[in-house]
C-alpha cells in the first residue's frame, strides 16, 4: 500500500518539546493558521478562536503559569517522553510551553454545543500543517486553568476575548532542536472492525 503524503505526515509527526529560539516565518505561521481555520467545525459554526502569540516574554510568562496551575507528576501519569521530557518527566522545566517562540491558544465559545471538538480538530489540522513545513509542535493542556488565574484573565481581556470564551488548549510551535523523537509502537486492540456479515 502506498501511503499518501498526508497520512505519512500523520504517522511521522512527533510531539516536539525542544525548540530553536528563532521565530518561524510569517508565511509559515499564516499557512498553519489557514489550516486551522479550515478544520471541520460543528454545525458549520466556526466557533473556535485562535490567538497566535509571538511575544516571547508573554509566552514565557504564560508558560510558567501553565506549568504551575496543576500538580501533575510522573507518579500519576507515568513517563511521557525520555527523549524530549515533558513537565511530568522533568521538574526542572519551568516553562510549560518549552520556550517555543510561537504559542497558539485556542478558545471555545462556552455556550457552543461543539466547543471543545472545534478547538481540537483545528489544533490537529495545525500540527499536521506545521510538521509538513518542518515546524515542530506540542499540544499543551491546562489552558482553562491558566486563563482562570488573575494574570490569565487580564491577558484574555487584553486579547479582546470576554467571558463567553474559554481557552481549551495551546499549541506550542517552533523549529525543532535536535533529533526527531523515535517511533512509539501503537497499542493493540484500539480498532474494532465490524465486518459486513457480523
Ligand atoms: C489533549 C492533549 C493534551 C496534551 N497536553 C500536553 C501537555 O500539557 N504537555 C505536553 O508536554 N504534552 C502534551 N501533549 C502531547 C502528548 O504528550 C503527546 O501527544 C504524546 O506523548 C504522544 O506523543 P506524540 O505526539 O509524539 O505521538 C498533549 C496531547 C494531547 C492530545
Amino acid at each position: 500500500m502506498n501511503m499518501n503524503d498526508i497520512v505519512k505526515m500523520m504517522t511521522e509527526r512527533r510531539t516536539i518539546r525542544r525548540f530553536r529560539p528563532e521565530q518561524i516565518s510569517e508565511k509559515e505561521l499564516n499557512a498553519i493558521l489557514e489550516a486551522g481555520l479550515h478544520a471541520p467545525n460543528g454545525g458549520g459554526g466556526q466557533s473556535a478562536i485562535i490567538v497566535a502569540c509571538q511575544n516571547i516574554e508573554l509566552n514565557n510568562e504564560l508558560g510558567r503559569i501553565s506549568r504551575n496551575v496543576e500538580n501533575i507528576t510522573g507518579a500519576k501519569m507515568g513517563r511521557v517522553s525520555s527523549e524530549q521530557p515533558s513537565i511530568v518527566d522533568d521538574e526542572n522545566i519551568i516553562n510549560g510551553f518549552y520556550d517555543a517562540p510561537t504559542v497558539l491558544t485556542i478558545f471555545a465559545q462556552k455556550d457552543n454545543y461543539n466547543q471543545t471538538g472545534d478547538c481540537f480538530v483545528a489544533a490537529e489540522n495545525m500540527i499536521i500543517a506545521a510538521w509538513s513545513l518542518g515546524i515542530g509542535s506540542c499540544i499543551v493542556g491546562r489552558s482553562a486553568k491558566t486563563f482562570a488565574t488573575e494574570r490569565g484573565k487580564e491577558v484574555q481581556a487584553v486579547w479582546g476575548l470576554h467571558d463567553e470564551y474559554e481557552a481549551r488548549l495551546h499549541v506550542a510551535l517552533g523549529y525543532p532542536e535536535g533529533n526527531t523523537p523515535s517511533y512509539k509502537p501503537r497499542k493493540n486492540g484500539r480498532v474494532i472492525r465490524i465486518n459486513p456479515k457480523a
